[in-house]
């Protein structure tokens, strides 16, 4: 088949590397792809919001699947546009990608379901969401309602920093539209999964825990970014959690969804907190996380455009999806300032250094023939032949092996190897499931 993929960051590289292996793909296109992806996608230049030109793209080219990276597409009716013209595409449309676009509506929907979540509450209206604080003292979480880049949730110690970010969020508009409604939450403790399933509208099945590292710094300090790493499986949880959260929280969801006439078909992206033998949903997501997809990529087994062609039809029931066991971490090379202001157009070296060289200069020799290093692109460029940096997130060093300590050592050598001026990582991708097996020793 002919696939498009639709997107330019890591997770599309990480896709379009997967799907490039695909035995049933015989034509893989990207929009608009990037240095990495370019070299085993052909480069579309249509950005990912350009519906209607991607829509002619894959008319005229007979795509015979069109498969969605990030959210914001999805947000604007792709997937709408496109099955209302006979052509087939995976990811959800637009009013089930509320699950991610809508809190106060991923909320419902739990509540609808049955899915264990925090007790909320949804306001519209500045004064009483202040009363509501005010008579509800002590932490509270507070979430603009909409897509805020990642940055509309706050998680407040005490109702003062509760008020203030509510003022943020509906006063000041500081997330635009997305603030016009919030959903005030109390608060969770334990330790945050992320869970990924495809879904076909009534199956689903797992892809793979990770755990991602969303502060800028070391020990999660800093400001809030896109991903700064993440790595699956993660050892703090077994296949009985993942059998839980199929049973208790995606059936039901997806029964939800589909009682409601707004079947979810993608995939489903769990943020969830285990505490003990307690499980809550903090937030859904409709889209493979980048960078979680990365690690999800390397150790999916099989065919993927033929299980995400399956989801798309409906006929994910009979279709076996196999991980391998191995251990796979990323660790992403961010521009200095990032996420704040940053320079692009920085010269980047060093790749050939792990890829290129026969052999590679990484010097896990030990296992080299069960440790594999990928480096995927996520904000680079080609200036006059160069490689340069282009964002904010460079870079995505992936790495697989048996274990996770083996893992983690692969994935920090090469990213060691590479060098640009600024460059910055956090240096403790894996830590707490290091801690973890470390304590169960
Ligand atoms: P969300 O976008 O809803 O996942 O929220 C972003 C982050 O805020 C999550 O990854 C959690 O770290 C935190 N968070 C969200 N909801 C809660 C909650 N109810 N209790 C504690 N932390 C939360
Ligand atoms: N890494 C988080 C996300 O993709 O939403």
């Amino acid at each position: 088949m002919k696939v498009l993929v639709v997107g330019k960051g890591g997770r599309e590289h990480a896709l379009c590397w997967r799907l490039s292996q695909s035995q049933t793909v015989r034509g893989l296109y990207c929009a608009s792809g990037n240095p990495g992806i370019d070299r085993l996608a052909k480069p579309v230049a249509l950005s990912p919001g350009d519906i209607a030109g991607l829509l002619g793209f894959a008319r005229d080219n007979s795509i015979d699947l069109t498969v969605i990276g990030p959210e914001d597409p999805l947000a604007a009716g792709i997937v709408d546009e496109f099955v209302r013209a006979g052509l087939p595409i995976f990811g959800p449309t637009a009013a089930a990608a509320q699950l991610e676009t809508s809190k106060s509506f991923a909320k419902t929907v739990m509540r609808e379901a049955g899915v264990p979540t925090a007790d909320f509450a949804v306001f519209d209206d500045f004064d009483a969401a202040r009363r509501y604080i005010a008579a509800h003292p002590g932490p509270m979480v507070v979430k603009a309602d909409g897509l805020a880049l990642g940055k509309g949730v706050t998680v407040c110690p005490d109702s003062a920093t509760a008020l203030d970010a509510l003022a943020d969020a509906m006063e000041r508009r500081r997330f635009g539209g997305a603030g016009a409604r919030v959903v005030l939450e109390q608060v969770l403790r334990g330790e945050e999964l992320s869970f990924f399933a495809l879904c076909d509208g009534e199956n689903a099945l797992a892809l793979g825990m990770c755990q991602d590292h969303k502060a800028a710094f070391d020990g999660d300090r800093g400001p809030n970014t896109g991903g700064m790493g993440a790595y699956s499986p993660v050892p703090q949880f077994d296949a009985a959690l993942e059998a839980r959260v199929l049973d208790e929280v995606i059936k039901p969801t997806l029964r939800a969804m589909k009682a409601r006439g707004t079947e979810f078909r993608g995939v489903l992206f769990v943020g969830l907190m285990v505490d003990g033998e307690r499980i809550n949903v903090l937030e859904f997501n409709v889209r493979f996380g980048d960078p979680e997809c990365q690690p999800l990529m390397m150790r999916f087994q099989g065919d993927l455009a033929e299980a995400l062609l399956v989801a798309t039809e409906g006929r994910l029931a009979r279709t076996p999806i196999t991980l391998s066991p191995a251990s796979a971490a990323t660790v992403v090379l961010a521009s200095g300032g990032y996420p704040g202001e940053y320079r692009k157009g920085i010269p980047i070296t060093g790749l050939e250094r792990i890829e290129g060289a026969e052999p590679s200069e990484l010097k896990v020799k030990w296992a080299l023939d069960k440790v594999r290093v990928k480096v995927f692109h996520a904000g680079t460029a080609l200036r006059d032949g160069q490689l340069v940096t282009d964002g904010g997130r460079v870079l995505a060093v992936t790495a697989m092996a048996p274990t996770l300590e083996q893992t983690l050592q692969a994935a920090y050598e090469g990213a060691d190897l590479i060098e640009f001026e600024g460059k910055h990582m956090r240096r403790d991708i894996g830590r707490r499931a290091l801690d973890y097996l470390a304590r169960k020793r």
